[in-house]
């Protein structure tokens, strides 16, 4: 292949450089900083020519985007989520999506569990206790077991499955609330299906396993959390805004719920000056599920794997939108 012929491909993220390398080896890459509109920062005659782009799900890839690519095939996105993407938009263009599924269910699963844990256990709290002399001038307060507890699961999807076999070896009850009931999950006893109120009202513990869509934006709210036990904890590792954040606030501060565990907020980075921040029942994390140095790195080369497969006109492992893509197939072998 010469110089000319080879494929142009923008990366919008930071690249370990064996995988620079691979992709190097067959595509001519054009690198933009995270998070940035792509639209404005890739130089026109780059724009031109570009057949494939890989990001992380900073990056916002809709209609601008595909205007402004008219070669585009893909776009590879290394998170399982893709509310970043206008997938209509998309597919409207011809465009297949990718994203990394399955990779990242243990790691998200791990730090929900640490959440239950953390929560339950007062683990923080106690962690204060014990080194600011506290200790030194009383007893301890006792935390909760989780043994008996019943953990709802709000969406049953992979992530939600992992964690529910994390809270059955913790002996715990799972309850979830799904679209579709997953027959497996209950045959294979790991959980039984309850109604949207049920969940809320019955868990000691409700875990948001649902992706950012318009429908479910907004859609946990001063209702959700008026149904929840004043003794239950809410943990969120899927979206932000998929959660009503003042309602959330709000239940912290009343003592409608007991504490929170959030590692996605309806506005990333997180403002310092968020109350969030100066409440003492609720522990947070930057947005960091994922964020293991294996499970960040089996993303990262699967996304790689989604976009050079796509490129050269193999049918990518994991695609949001397989129905486009013998359109994508037809445009590489041209
Ligand atoms: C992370 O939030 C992801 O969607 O992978």
């Amino acid at each position: 292949m010469t110089q000319a012929e080879r494929p142009t491909v923008i990366v919008a993220l930071n690249l370990a450089a064996d995988l620079k390398d691979k992709i190097a080896q067959t595509c001519e890459v054009h690198m933009v900083p995270l998070g940035k509109p792509l639209d404005e920062h890739v130089p026109a005659d780059v724009r031109a020519k570009a057949v494939g782009i890989l990001t992380t799900a900073l990056t916002p890839i809709k209609a601008p985007v595909f205007a402004a690519f008219p070669q585009l095939r893909v776009s590879s996105n290394m998170a399982v989520g893709y509310d970043n993407v206008d997938v209509g938009a998309a597919s409207a263009s011809k465009v297949v999506i990718c994203n990394t599924p399955g990779v990242l269910d243990a790691a998200v699963a791990d730090v929900c569990m640490a959440f239950i844990l953390n929560l339950a256990r007062k683990t923080f709290e106690l962690e204060r206790f014990a080194r600011d002399g506290s200790w030194t001038k009383g007893s301890p307060p006792l935390s909760m077991d989780v043994a008996g507890k019943t953990l709802g699961l709000l969406g049953m999807g992979r992530i939600g499955k992992v964690l529910a076999r994390r809270a059955r070896a913790f002996d715990m009850n799972v309850v979830y609330h799904n679209r579709k009931h997953d027959q497996e999950a209950e045959q294979a006893g790991l959980a039984s299906y309850v109604g949207r109120d049920e969940l809320f009202s019955q868990s000691d513990f409700v875990s948001v396993h649902i992706p950012l869509t318009p429908e479910t934006k907004g859609s946990i709210g001063a209702r959700e959390f008026g149904l929840m036990k004043p003794s239950a904890y809410f943990i969120n590792t899927a979206r932000g805004t998929v959660v009503d954040e003042e309602a959330l606030i709000a239940a912290l501060k009343d003592g409608k719920i007991a504490g929170a565990g959030l590692d996605v907020m309806a506005k990333e980075p997180l403002d310092p000056a968020n109350p969030l921040t100066s409440l003492p029942n609720v522990i947070l994390q930057p947005h960091i599920g994922s964020g293991t140095v294996e499970t960040r790195r089996a993303m990262i080369e699967l996304a790689v794997d989604n976009l050079l497969d796509a490129v050269a006109g193999r049918q990518p492992k994991a695609m949001v939108n397989p129905e486009v893509w013998d359109a994508v197939a037809q445009k590489a072998a041209k």
